[in-house]
């Protein structure tokens, strides 16, 4: 039975909360434990429904979990893998799981995993990973619906990436841990999420250097050099940054711990642009914006880490869409993922999309309507629109919410705000 969420409008929000850790850098780990043999224990795991599809697919190819979720543990037992087929029905729930085909390729010799295919905000193409494994000595093969990439042997190889793709340098990191000599990784990612990769990895006995920096330089070694390990999850930026918009839409002072305040950077700097305070504290950071103060606007480009993240688009333009004046959002990250402005229209905003940027004119309120969530942080750019607007909200689709944000209802009610989660009819 699918769910909704009502929204009736908060006061202002305020409290204390402590942040998850982040869903994008626990799937790439748990994928990555398939590299390791014997169990992994990974901490700050957040009871997410994206978290409980890695792990079937996981099992599926041979693992074994045990998650205690209420504590946030989760064992990975890797000793024992069974296949290098991965399944449609479960790939098909996560775009993630294609980051199974570079340990899968490394350990196995062979992988063979549907190609994702396109979602709500895009194509999402896998080029860049396929040309990665392609450099290090794979012959890949696409039929069928299936991408099938194998080697005998993987050998390090200077590769230069044509965009710094996070999943592509993941996922060609994962292999080259494993291919004999060195590999160079150029225009890489750097996002938070990449060193959270390359930590585990190298805990588990790889060496990896640079990430965090445009050039990875991985040093492969013996499968049986790779060996179960323990790890602790960064904690999630993106749901830290709509918390902190949370509390400026509302007008609210929010207290968030568990929070790395340089991940959040970009949402901090231009949040004080719009004219919130922000301070970062020594147990976490606050944000505040006193009742009756103005938000002003201001324009948004996403980029890759360190520029302002694509993940926090759609939720910063909800706030956007009641401040005072225009303002100019533009999307250079993903190339349809506006999918929140029909539905933020629907609730009285003042958007027009021109190619890859909206024009936002300020209102003064946002109006109560029936919405849908089309993907998850357009979701969850509904749900802070929801907060603040007069009148009901009602949100169908959460479940794409539920993937990436671990009861976001119940968080936000914790501060103030009145959600109820109900089931459709
Ligand atoms: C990851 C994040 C996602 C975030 C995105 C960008 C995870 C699980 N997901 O997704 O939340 O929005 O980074 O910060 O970490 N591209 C290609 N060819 C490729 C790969 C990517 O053209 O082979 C393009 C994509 O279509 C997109 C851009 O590169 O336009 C960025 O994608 P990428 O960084 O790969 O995002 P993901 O790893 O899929």
């Amino acid at each position: 039975m699918s769910e909704k969420f009502i929204i009736e409008p908060s006061e202002r929000l305020v409290g204390e909360l402590a942040i998850a850790g982040a869903k994008n850098a626990v799937l790439p780990v748990l994928a990555a434990a398939l590299l390791t043999r014997g169990t992994s224990f990974i901490q700050n795991v957040p009871h997410l429904s994206d978290v409980e599809s890695m792990c079937q697919l996981l099992e599926s190819l041979g693992a074994k979990s045990r998650w205690d979720v209420g504590n946030g543990d989760l064992a990975i037992d890797t000793q024992n893998l069974l296949t290098h087929e991965a399944s449609y029905e479960l790939v098909g729930k996560l775009r993630a799981s294609f980051l199974v085909m570079g340990p899968l390729l490394a350990c196995m010799g062979r992988a063979k995993v549907p190609l994702p295919g396109g979602c709500a905000i895009g194509t999402r193409p896998v080029d860049l990973h396929l040309k990665g494994f392609a450099a290090l000595g794979a012959d890949i093969d696409h039929s069928h619906g299936y991408v099938t990439v194998t080697a005998p042997k993987l050998r390090g190889a200077k590769i230069y990436l044509d965009f710094p793709s996070v999943g592509a340098t993941e996922n060609i990191m994962m292999a080259a841990a494993l291919a004999e000599g060195q590999t160079i990784l150029e225009n890489c990612a750097v996002e938070p999420e990449i060193v959270d990769l390359a930590n585990f990895l190298n805990s588990a006995g790889a060496q990896i250097r640079g990430a965090g920096t445009d050039t990875i330089k991985i040093t492969g070694v013996n499968q049986c050099q790779l060996k179960g390990t323990e790890h602790s999850v960064i904690p999630d930026r993106i749901e830290a940054g709509t918390f902190m918009v949370a509390a400026a839409l509302t007008r609210g002072d929010i207290l968030l711990n568990n929070v790395m305040a340089d991940h959040v950077k970009p949402v901090t700097a231009k949040l004080k642009e719009v004219g919130v305070q922000v301070d970062e504290l020594e147990t976490g950071i606050r944000v505040r914006h006193a009742h009756g103060q103005e938000v002003i606007s201001a324009d948004i480009k996403t980029l890759p880490y360190p520029g302002f993240p694509t993940d926090m688009q759609a939720q910063f333009m909800s706030l956007l869409a009641t401040a005072k004046g225009t303002s100019i959002v533009t999307e250079t990250v993903f190339e349809n993922r506006f999918m929140q402005v029909g539905e933020l229209k629907r609730m009285g905003a003042e958007i027009k999309i021109d190619s890859r940027s909206a024009v936002i004119e300020g209102v003064d309120n946002l109006a109560g309507a029936q919405v849908a969530a089309s993907d998850l942080r357009a979701g969850a750019a509904l749900v802070l629109a929801g907060l603040c607007a007069q009148g009901t909200t009602e949100i169908t689709g959460i479940h794409h919410i539920d993937r990436g944000y671990c009861r976001l209802d119940d968080k936000l009610n914790g501060l103030g705000a009145k959600i109820k989660r109900v089931e459709c009819e």
